[in-house]
């Protein structure tokens, strides 16, 4: 079929979907906490569970609780362009992240049912459990059990600090499905997502083309030194787990710095042990998240990472229990689908600019087993994983379209 000129998705639709799916787990400030696998995200998939439904999609759920609503091709046995991001949020989350990608999706279905299109290959909108790792650690881990990089057992066992798994958990909600994950084949994937950085707006671009993703590596930490009176026992004598902890905090940002500017070092998370004001700390536990778009320089990061660790717990005389428990290599998204993304661009007439992904993104482990691309819109002075998180319905209606006109282009190829 040849691709026609006047598409056009209905933004205002868009924008209010996106205003109702923000009242589930609204903050005051104006944000979202929506972990993964609570009853908020519960009532977030079952509420886009609805949506599809009354869209006309078939919805399906795998056993590790994606979610996939199906809508029909003319010829229903070619394998699906598929479009998606996550409906989970980080503890102060905003309204975009994850959200946009998925809702944009839905409104491609929508609009497609109001233009009464039909594409050649069916067209279906994913929703992937855990994409934050904020809860349950790494990120992205059901894409990655979907695309064959994680077991699904793997995946199902992975636990929030107070022990309880995703398995459980999605049993719980009511999300344990019982289709497989993965094992079928994928014509090509897109998401749309907010940029979360402030590159696009600064240049004043609406679309980031997204040709790349950084790699990932993430770490868990745990010090070991002693207890002891924080009165009687002199500096001297001390085994302070902590000091090691904020000794590698510096250590961590100091690395950052040094592969700048690309490079990006975090300590996120801490627990303290007995963490009581009158007690050296005797364990703790922190994790470090390294990012960076070239593999080797992540490599570096590493290395300087494990030596900052060990002459700190050697000075200290602490013990360590250091393990890297999540990486991913530098991604690269297929030429086709890039192509159609800026191809997408062209027919709406947006601006643009082609960019690299600092964040992580289902799409990066989607990218191991089907062709596939990202379409970027601007966020508000660049800040995302933060309850102000904003874009404008003007952006987030450009991205939709290049993502309807990115879909149809390999939908109907
Ligand atoms: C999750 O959103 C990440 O990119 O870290
Ligand atoms: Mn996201
Ligand atoms: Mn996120
Ligand atoms: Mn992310």
């Amino acid at each position: 079929m040849t691709h026609p000129h006047n598409l056009a998705v209905n933004g205002s639709r868009l924008w209010q979907s996106l205003m109702d799916m923000a009242k589930i787990g609204a903050t005051e400030k104006g944000g979202v906490c929506r972990l993964a696998l609570t009853d908020l995200d519960r009532q977030g998939r079952d509420l886009f569970v609805r949506w599809c439904e009354e869209a006309g999609c078939t919805v399906t759920v795998d056993r590790i609780g994606n979610i996939f609503a199906r809508r029909p091709g003319r010829d229903d046995s070619l394998p699906p362009v598929i479009m998606g991001s996550h409906l989970d949020s980080q503890p102060t989350g905003g309204k975009y992240d994850g959200v946009y990608g998925v809702l944009a999706g839905l409104e491609v279905v929508r609009s497609l049912n109001d233009m009464g299109y039909v594409t050649e290959a069916p067209v279906e909108v994913a929703v992937w459990t855990n994409e934050e790792g904020s809860r349950f650690a790494p990120a992205m881990v059901a894409s990655g059990v979907f695309a064959g990089v994680f077991d699904l057992d793997y995946g199902l066992s992975r636990a929030d600090l107070d022990g309880r798994t995703m398995g459980e958990e999605l049993a719980r909600i009511g999300y344990a499905g019982d289709a497989p994950v993965g094992g079928r084949p994928v014509g090509a994937y897109f998401e749309a997502h907010i940029e979360q950085g402030p590159i696009l707006e600064a240049e004043g671009k609406t679309i980031g083309v997204v040709t790349d993703a950084q790699g990932q590596r993430w770490y868990e930490i745990t010090f070991t030194g002693q207890e002891a009176h924080a009165g009687p026992t002199p500096m001297t004598r001390r085994r302070d787990a902590l000091l090691g902890a904020a000794r590698v905090v510096e250590a961590v940002n100091r690395i950052g710095l040094t592969y700048g500017p690309a490079a990006c070092a975090t300590v996120g998370l801490m627990q303290i042990h007995p963490n009581s004001r009158n007690v050296i700390p005797g364990r703790v536990f922190f994790t470090v998240d390294f990012r960076h778009p070239d593999d080797a320089i992540l490599a570096a990061m590493d290395a300087e990472l494990r030596a900052a660790v060990a002459e700190t717990a050697a000075a200290i005389g602490l013990e360590t229990d250091f393990r890297q428990i999540w990486y991913y290599a530098p991604v690269k998204f297929d030429a086709a689908c890039v192509a159609a993304v800026r191809q997408g661009v062209e027919r709406t007439g947006c601006s643009s600019r082609d960019i690299v992904s600092g964040a992580g993104h289902d799409a990066c482990y989607l990218a191991r087993v089907a062709p596939t691309g990202m379409v970027f819109i601007p966020c508000i002075d660049g800040i995302s994983h933060n309850e102000i998180e904003e874009t404008t319905p003007e952006w987030a209606t450009a991205g939709c379209e290049v993502l309807l006109h990115a879909v149809l282009e390999r939908a109907n190829a």
